[in-house]
């Protein structure tokens, strides 16, 4: 019998988790505090959105899981090398993360910075390092995610938020906004695992890009949705603290309503380019409502 949403959920989460900690258990202990740093930031509470959504894809995709285990890992360590650049107090000043003290709190903002820039090459290394990679998918699986993790893509999102705090933006803005910060790690874990599957024809890979970029902005107006309609404790960050540095968000922009509004109809895209494949699309479909519903 298949597998249900949630237990593919849950089985994934726990080799997420095992592979994460593999990844870090091949470096040596130095004199700082720069390993015990790197494993707070990585092996905390987090839901492991995007190696989920990397299994999912390669389950729809028939792709043996040996093959995706470096992508989630590398994915993971782009995305926690991101939570702690963006909690450090020159750019959002984040003092919870994931139920707990952000990492420059814990540790330092010195730290916390080597800690990002630390996983971000981890991330690279352990693509690299694959052994069940080919030359080909490594280099093609790298340029994917180092553009997604850049200016064209995460750094350069993030660098629009910071450019438009405290300032008025427009909706074709604050989308791109959402599109880079967010949007496209979620893309990039489409583009590499279709970089797995040789036989996948364009108008599948389009259908499957189109699923990402609805789910990707979906992603973020539900984080923005989040903060201001639940508690820090539900959370594990701090409620409200988009309203306290007036960031741009959907909520801010268009109000609550119509932010939900947009989520829902950001849903309907995802689930309308989802039915032009010819797979069994259940699981991702159920992944597209979980990220949606989320309570956290
Ligand atoms: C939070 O990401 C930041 C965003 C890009 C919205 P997640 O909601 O995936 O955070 P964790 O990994 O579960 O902590
Ligand atoms: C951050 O967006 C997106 C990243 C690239 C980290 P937010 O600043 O809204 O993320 P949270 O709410 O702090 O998790
Ligand atoms: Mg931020
Ligand atoms: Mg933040
Ligand atoms: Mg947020």
């Amino acid at each position: 019998m298949a597998m249900t949403f949630k237990a593919f959920h849950t089985s994934t989460s726990l080799t997420t988790n095992q592979l994460l900690e593999q990844a870090l258990a091949q470096y040596q202990a130095l004199p700082c505090s720069l390993l015990p740093a790197m494993q707070y930031a990585l092996l905390g509470e987090g839901k492991r959105v995007r190696p989920l959504f990397i299994a999912l894809l390669g389950e729809t995709l028939s792709i043996a899981p040996d093959k995706l285990a470096p992508l989630m890992v590398a994915i993971e360590c782009i995305h926690a090398y991101s939570l702690v650049h963006d909690d450090l107090p020159d750019m959002d000043n984040d003092d919870l993360r994931r139920g707990v003290p952000t990492c420059h709190i814990k540790y330092t903002p010195g730290t916390a910075i080597l800690v990002g820039d630390a996983l971000q090459s981890l991330a690279f290394e352990h693509i690299a390092d694959s052994n069940v990679l080919s030359d080909t998918q490594k280099v093609t699986c790298l340029r994917i995610l180092a553009k997604a993790a850049g200016y064209q893509g995460m750094c350069g999102g993030q660098a629009i938020d910071l450019a438009f705090t405290d300032k008025p933006i427009t909706l074709a803005e604050l989308t791109q906004l959402h599109q880079l910060k967010t949007g496209a790690l979620l893309s990039a874990c489409v583009d590499m695992v279709i970089a797995l599957q040789p036989d996948i024809n364009g108008s599948n890979i389009a259908h499957l890009q189109a699923f990402s970029r609805s789910l990707g902005l979906a992603f973020q107006v539900q984080d923005d949705i989040l903060d201001v309609t639940t508690d820090s404790a539900t959370l594990g960050k701090p409620s409200g603290s988009d309203e306290q540095l007036n960031k741009a968000t959907f909520p801010a922009l268009l109000g609550l309503q119509s932010a939900q509004e947009y989520l829902a109809q950001l849903y309907a895209q995802a689930l309308q380019s989802s039915a032009q494949l010819p797979y069994n699309t259940g699981l991702l479909n159920d992944f597209a409502e979980y990220l949606i519903h989320r309570k956290y």
